[in-house]
């Protein structure tokens, strides 16, 4: 195929062979199949900000939330530096953060490293050997269910000893690799200590899981690992090997109804917005 302008830089360099076809291009990223000498990777080429949705921009970096168009506004307006810096900022956090997770034991792809603003990593593939569907594209059955949240929540917890959140893991980021499930796509990760909103951030985690879940294996629907980890993170309890029971008795004096009640608009608010993202870059497709 002929190669994506992003590409050519690394051709250039010998880093990659070829350019094998287009994977899929999604609101923030367009990802490619390369090949390294004998080995087929991908390359994940980051879209620049002008192009991809605001949300990002404006709630992750910050270490707090701003939602409304006209902080939207003014952080469109901030100096050239500063959207060149969290342009580089927002581009090296994955690479970063598959490194630091890898080490740490997670089922995430292998980087082979961070080229001319695009990442290589491995391609993680079904039994057949093709690139491996998406968790939101497979049907399971209740047993796999169970098995899929149990790895996923694990997942969580071995990230979070790390001091990070996904923040914005759904079915859309989690692979069906032929050992099992793999989680992807880091830019948007949050310190767990370092951001006001990494507690609802980490239940909205975990509750996507929960609820996708939940549609095959009902039980799970009544599972709080999500808050069962975080009060354990927050008293530096949290382990590696933490083993988890998924109940989980709220402190009843304080307990903050109102917050709750707007952790839970602001998730579903933050669902719409990236549904609507999701669409209208399956339209673009
Ligand atoms: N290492 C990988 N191996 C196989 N497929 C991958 C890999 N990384 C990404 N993909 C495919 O490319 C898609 C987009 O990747 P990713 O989620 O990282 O980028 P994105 O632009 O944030 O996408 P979206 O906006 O759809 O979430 C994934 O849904 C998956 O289908
Ligand atoms: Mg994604």
């Amino acid at each position: 195929m002929k190669t994506p302008p992003g590409l050519q830089a690394l051709i250039d360099d010998g880093v990659i062979d070829a350019v094998l076809r287009p994977l899929k291009s999604g609101k923030e990223a367009a990802v490619y199949v390369v090949r390294s000498g004998d080995e087929v990777r991908c390359a994940k080429v980051y879209k620049d900000m002008a192009q991809r949705s605001f949300q990002q921009r404006t709630q992750y970096q910050e270490g707090r939330k701003v939602r409304g168009s006209r902080e939207a506004r003014a952080i469109g307006k901030s100096s050239k530096y500063g959207r060149k810096q969290q342009e580089v900022a927002w581009k090296n956090t994955e690479v970063e953060a598959l490194y630091q997770l890898r080490e740490a034991g997670m089922r995430v792809p292998e980087p082979f490293g961070y080229f001319h603003g695009v990442l290589v990593m491995e391609l993680v593939t079904d039994a057949e050997g093709f690139s491996a569907p998406r968790l939101g594209e497979v049907e399971l059955t209740p047993q796999q269910a169970r098995d899929y949240h149990a790895v996923l929540i694990r997942q969580v917890v071995l990230m979070l000893c790390c001091g990070l959140i996904h923040g914005d893991l759904s079915p859309y980021n989690v692979l069906v690799a032929a050992d099992g499930p793999i989680v992807i796509d880091f830019p948007q990760v949050v310190s767990a200590a370092g951001n006001n909103a990494a507690r609802s951030m980490l239940l909205r985690d975990v509750n996507n899981l929960t609820a996708y879940f939940g549609r095959w294996a009902p039980e799970l629907l009544d599972t709080w690992y999500g808050e069962e980890m975080w009060k354990l993170f927050e008293a530096g309890e949290l382990l590696p090997g933490t083993v988890l029971t998924g109940k989980f008795t709220p402190d009843a004096r304080t307990v903050d109804l109102d917050s709750v009640r707007e952790a839970i608009n602001e998730a579903r608010q933050e669902a719409l917005i990236r549904q609507q993202g999701r669409e209208a870059a399956a339209e673009d497709d």
